[in-house]
């Protein structure tokens, strides 16, 4: 058989994010998370960009995370097929809001620390390694309403006993860690990224960046407590990648390419490389940004860098500096990208570019010669159960099989990746829109849009493809 490109100790899995999966949002004395209130439909993503109507959910709206798929009563039958799949390793997030209801409460809710124990035993009872990231998309309403979450720097002080309180409870059971979750979507999205809410006035920009730093400085200090309290384990970043390409090789379009990455990497230059870059500071000045550190910062930021880096590779993005060309955007991308006339989308519009992933991979390596995890990937599409009720997702393992081979060519090139975790390896709800219908899964779950269905688990053909591809450790990609 040939020689397989990836270590020996690779951690192949699938990845989760709490409110996407668990559904029991109240359940076990839970309080309300921002992402609580995100409805399906036309208003989701206005209110994932800050303007939010009301912080209760509001009668006559339908709200996925409530129930999501009940990963929280399910877990179990779940976590027996991603070992039946040969998992190595299962990425989910905590909800802070199980832990700490209402953000501020002065002991954890003991249930809420329960139910991930109970999680986690279940997980090394396989064999598989949890992978944890502190914060997925949430924050509690509470601390939304109270301080006006990120933007004030009160949080910084409650998300590190948050962090604290998880890292000791489960020192002995996780020994991969995330601070959060694309950090960089804060940028983009901010209700979603950072509970950021806005009103008449609010220098948006301004307020943004000063949430950032306070991430920023939170994360600093989950690296510092994670350090302590658990030395044998590592602790990441999470940046939503995809290189920007010029649409040109007009110097214009090349300069504007990398100052579109370096919206992005801004973030993980500071979480890696333990400083503000000097483009940061020249755009806070160039854009009279006024952005408040405290004394102290500056040396925690640089003394608390992270082990790795985590990232999410869906596609590569296209910039342009011509008015013509930016006229041909692509639907559903949140960040913002041209059309690239070489590449296919998918049904939501995403690019498919699996050479993007090696690309991406080599440049985070050569800017951070840190390990890579790739802890997101995959190809959300409307499976269809066909008159046997089977679903032959052809099209999810030409996705995936595509872009596991070019990650592959990125360790040839070598590029340290030590996992992946593939995006939702049992359909959930998706962030963006809030469908179920956009599913990522090997595993179908029957639940629609509108929350009707069994909640049946059943197999879809992908479900034996990524069997193989983690027993043979990558070497087969055909199935
Ligand atoms: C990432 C997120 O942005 O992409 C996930 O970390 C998300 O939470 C995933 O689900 C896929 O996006 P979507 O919108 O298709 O669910």
């Amino acid at each position: 058989m040939t020689k397989s490109q990836f270590p020996n100790d690779f951690l192949w899995g699938g990845a989760l994010a709490a409110n996407q999966c668990e559904g029991a949002y109240l359940a076990g004395g839970k309080g309300l998370s921002s992402v609580d209130l995100l409805p399906t439909g036309d208003k989701r993503r206005n209110i994932m960009k800050g303007d939010v109507p009301a912080f209760t959910p509001l009668e006559g709206e339908f709200y996925p995370s409530h129930e999501a798929i009940d990963f929280y009563n399910r877990y179990k039958e779940d976590i027996a097929l991603f070992a039946e799949m040969g998992f190595k390793a299962l990425r989910v997030s905590i909800a802070w809001a199980r832990i700490f209801p209402t953000g501020e409460e002065v002991l954890p809710n003991e249930e809420g620390l329960q139910f991930y124990d109970d999680l986690f035993d279940e997980l090394l009872k396989h064999n598989i390694e949890p992978v944890v990231t502190l914060a997925h998309f949430d924050v509690p309403v509470a601390l939304i309403e109270k301080y006006g979450s990120w933007r004030n720097r009160k949080m910084v002080e409650l998300f590190e006993v948050y962090a604290q309180t998880v890292l000791k409870r489960y020192k002995d059971k996780v020994k991969y860690w995330m601070t959060f979750n694309e950090i960089n979507m804060l940028l983009h999205l901010p209700f979603l990224g950072a509970g950021l809410v806005f009103k008449e006035g609010d220098n948006v920009k301004e307020i943004q960046y000063q949430a950032a730093h306070h991430q920023l400085v939170a994360s600093a200090l989950a690296v510092k407590a994670c350090h302590e309290l658990i030395p044998d384990a590592m602790i990441g970043c999470m940046l939503a990648a995809g290189s920007f390409y010029p649409y040109t090789c007009n110097p214009d379009d090349i300069f504007q390419g990398m100052e579109k990455d370096r919206e992005s990497y801004f973030f993980i230059d500071v979480q890696s490389r333990g400083e503000y870059p000097g483009y940061a500071k020249r755009f806070f000045k160039d854009h009279n940004l006024n952005i408040v550190m405290e004394s102290g910062d500056a040396e925690l930021l640089k003394n608390n860098t992270v082990d790795y880096i985590g990232f999410s590779y869906y596609s590569s993005r296209t910039t342009s500096t011509d008015p013509e060309v930016q006229k041909n955007m692509t639907s559903g991308n949140v960040f913002g990208s041209i059309a690239n006339p070489y590449l296919a989308k998918s049904e939501w519009g995403w690019t498919i570019d699996p050479k993007g992933m090696r690309i991406t991979a080599n440049q985070l390596h050569d800017r951070y010669q840190k390990p890579l995890f790739v802890v997101e990937n995959g190809y959300g599409a409307n499976d269809v159960p066909d008159a046997n009720g089977e679903i032959n997702d052809d099209y999810r393992i030409d996705y995936l099989k595509r872009h596991i081979a070019e990650m592959g060519e990125a360790i040839e090139d070598g590029v340290n990746i030590i996992g992946y975790t593939s995006w939702g390896p049992i359909d959930i709800v998706s962030a963006s829109t809030g469908e179920m219908k956009k599913r990522y899964g090997y595993i179908y779950v029957d639940r629609d849009n509108e929350g009707n269905g069994t909640l049946k688990r059943s197999k879809k053909k992908s479900f034996a493809w990524y069997q193989r591809v983690i027993s043979t450790n990558g070497v087969d990609l055909e199935g």
